[in-house]
This record gives C-alpha cells, structure tokens and sequence, in this order.
C-alpha cells in the first residue's frame, strides 16, 4: 500500500519524451519547413520564399508524404533530447522540493536549464541526422545522402566520418538546450503555479493551455534572438567578435534585429509547446486515475 502511494505520485523518467514525440507527430511539417526557409537560395534577385511559398514548393515537388520527411529523425530526436531532459528535471525536483512547498522560480530555472544541457548532448547526434534529413529534398539528387531513416544516418555517419562526427557543434547546442528547457519547463510550472494559486483556475485543460501558450512565448521571446545571433556569427567576416558584431547591427539596425523572425518562431515553437505539455498533462492525469484506483481497492 506505502509502495503503491510513493508510485502514484513519482511518474516514469519517459513522460516528457513521450509527450514529445506525439507534439513532434503534429509539428513536423512546422519543422520541416524552417529548414528548408533557412537553407532556400533567393531566385535570382527576387524575395526570399515566404512560409506559404516553402509549404506549396515542398508539396508539390514531393506530395504530402514530403511533409513528413525525416519524420523519423524527429523523433529519435525527442526520444534522446526530450526523454533526457524531462526525466533529469523531474528526477532533480523531486530531490530538491520539500513536501508542501512549492520550489522558487530561480532553482526551477537552475535545475532545467542543467537537464536541457544534458539532454542536448544526449540528443545531438539524432539532431545533426535530423536537419539532414529534413534538407535532402531540396538538395539536388547528386548531393543527397537519401539516409533512409534515422537508425540508417546514424550507422552511415558514424561509417563515413567516424563517431565523433555524432557530436558535432555539441557545445553551442548543449547552450541551446539549456536556455530552451529552462524557458519552456520552469516557466511552465511557473506559471501553472500563479495561475492555480490565483484561486480563478483548476488544475484542468484550460489552465494547461494558458500556462503552455505562456511558456512557448517565454521561450520564444528568450531563444529567437539567440538563434539570430547564431545566424549572424555564423555568417560574419567581422573579425572583432561578437560584442562588437551586435554593437554594429544595432547601430545599424536599432534593437529591432532581436525581435526579428519572433512571429515565425513562435509558429513553430508555440504549438509544440502546448502539445508537450497537454500530452504529458494527460499521461500524468491517467497515471494518477489508475494508481488512486489501485489505492481505493486496497483501502
Ligand atoms: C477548467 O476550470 C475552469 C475554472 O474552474 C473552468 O472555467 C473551465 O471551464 C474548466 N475547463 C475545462 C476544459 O474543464
């Protein structure tokens, strides 16, 4: 009967993996298109492709199946990533929270941005295979890798350009990793926890979609201009480094270079966010049904 209890309130390590991959199920297409968007060559001097642009090309070079290209990437992506980094974050909370308190923003922001570091590095190889994948369609045919799925890139990479290849550009995505996790998980349980102690919401669906579609703006508004800057560094001949690279842009271009690209990445990382967290509300919810049961029976 104890040992029933200290169960139903400890959920398995692969809630947050799970949960992950059925949101990747849904946002693939999203992903996929960012892509393609940031790898596609202007025609000519012409605008670059916008995102409606991108989904009809994709769509019509290589069907509706072409919008799931990769899939399988994306998910051992999640199944790495997300299954690490949820799990160490649960795992370190309930090490860390005393019984009937709630822990403070700053350890909730401590503990996940430690678990996205961790889960980056866990979840780089099947990431690099994951962008692959996703670009090949619109490489042309005699540049493509055509990796059939994701356990196939993986055993071509590691034969074609040895295992350390796996962990290419782990440092700044293990930085990534840790800025999203903590942006998207201790803000949701934030803000769950504000809203719920409101006194104006349950613990039900609605207050899991508020609390999500707060934290994927959270973690927008914190993880886009990372990703401009990234873009930016990457793209510079300026030898000065960064300090002085923003300096010159904003100088040029105002704060406005930060908030550039926001709404488009909030198209791709809101949904996913919500998704996550509905599902892995849900997987919680049926957990507790059948362990409260259980205990009922006993009782
Ligand atoms: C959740 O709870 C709130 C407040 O009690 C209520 O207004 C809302 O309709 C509920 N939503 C769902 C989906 O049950």
């Amino acid at each position: 009967m104890r040992e029933q209890k200290k169960k139903g309130t400890r959920y398995p390590f692969w809630f947050g993996g799970a949960s992950s991959m059925w949101a990747a199920v849904f946002t693939h297409p999203l992903d996929l298109n960012k892509v393609r968007l940031q790898t596609a060559k202007k025609p000519g001097n012409g605008p670059k492709p916008g995102m409606m642009d991108t989904f009809k090309m994709i769509f019509r070079n290589e069907g509706f199946l072409g919008l799931y290209s990769g899939l399988t990437a994306s998910l051992l992506r999640q199944a790495s990533y997300s299954t690490t980094r949820f799990g160490i974050y649960e795992e370190l909370k309930s090490i860390v929270k005393k019984p009937n308190k709630e822990l403070p923003l700053p350890t909730l922001i401590a503990l996940s941005s430690t678990s996205g570091f961790i889960g980056s590095i866990a979840g780089n190889p099947a990431d690099i295979i994951n962008v692959r994948m996703q670009q090949d369609g619109a490489l042309p045919p005699e540049k493509r890798r055509n990796y059939k799925n994701a356990i196939d890139g993986l055993i071509k990479m590691v034969r074609q350009e040895g295992l350390t290849s796996l962990f290419r550009g782990v440092g700044p995505n293990s930085g990534r990793g840790a800025l999203m996790t903590a942006s998207q998980l201790a803000s949701y349980d934030e803000f769950k926890m504000l809203l719920l102690r409101s006194g104006m919401f349950d613990d039900n669906l609605t207050t899991h979609f508020i609390a999500s579609t707060m934290a994927g703006g959270v973690a927008t508004l914190i993880c886009s201009p990372v990703d401009v800057i990234k873009t930016k560094i990457m793209s510079s001949q300026d030898p000065a480094g960064i300090v002085h690279l923003l300096q010159e842009t904003t100088r040029r271009e105002g704060m406005a270079w930060a908030f550039k690209g926001l709404l488009p990445s909030f198209i791709r990382l809101g949904p996913h966010t919500v998704l996550t967290f509905i599902f892995l509300e849900q997987h919680k919810k049926i957990w507790r049904a059948i362990y409260s049961s259980d205990d009922e029976v006993k009782l």
